[in-house]
């Protein structure tokens, strides 16, 4: 086992035994590839996910999943996780606390992982990135904070909602390679 599988195992069994950390529902770490350019961060399980302790499977995983296949890219070639990673009751928002308790470990899960570009998908996984952003004005642009490339987009769930943000969403997808391309180029430069 190399550096990063040991280190996200640590990482998940330190959450699992973590008792100050809120929701009992199953925790839902993450999947995909573990060296990937690309992280999706998504906001909490849902119920599907919550049942297979796996990220964005239900409606709105399936859709970001086809949404991957348009640009030729698989599912298991980025990395899916979320902020908050066990399910809140009846699918409700996750709350500010709930976020802050699990943020660290998204923290140390994107250190280890250390991909060439983050997308988050919908408002709460951006505004840990960018606290001051919209989604609506700032989604499909790319950021550089500090630390991060960040390219948010809008959750996939928001693009199930009407025409008009699926049209949005996949625009953006779309953009993804590119995104990619110059994020490369200025890493390359640096
Ligand atoms: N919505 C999310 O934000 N995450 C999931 O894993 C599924 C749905």
């Amino acid at each position: 086992m190399n550096k990063k599988e040991i280190g996200l195992i640590e990482l998940r069994k330190e959450m699992e035994k973590d008792k100050r950390l809120p929701l009992s529902t199953n925790l839902v770490f993450g999947e995909g590839d573990i060296n990937c350019k690309v992280l999706f961060i998504g906001e909490a399980p849902g119920e599907r996910e919550d049942t297979l302790g796996r990220p964005f499977v239900g409606r709105a995983g399936q859709l970001l999943t086809k949404s991957l296949e348009e640009i030729g890219w698989r599912r298991e070639d980025v990395y899916i996780t979320n902020i908050v990673k066990r399910r809140p009751p009846d699918n409700r928002d996750p709350l500010p606390e709930e976020i802050s308790l699990y943020k660290p470990y998204l923290t140390r899960q994107i250190e280890i992982i250390n991909p060439t570009l983050i997308v988050p998908l919908g408002r709460f996984s951006m505004n840990y990135f960018l606290p001051l952003a919209k989604i609506t004005r700032d989604q499909g642009k790319l950021f550089h904070t500090d630390r991060y490339f960040v390219y948010p987009i809008l959750h996939p769930a928001a693009a199930l909602r009407g025409n008009t943000m699926m049209a949005v969403f996949k625009e953006s997808i779309k953009k993804l390679p590119k995104a990619i391309e110059k994020v490369e180029k200025l890493i390359s430069v640096k």
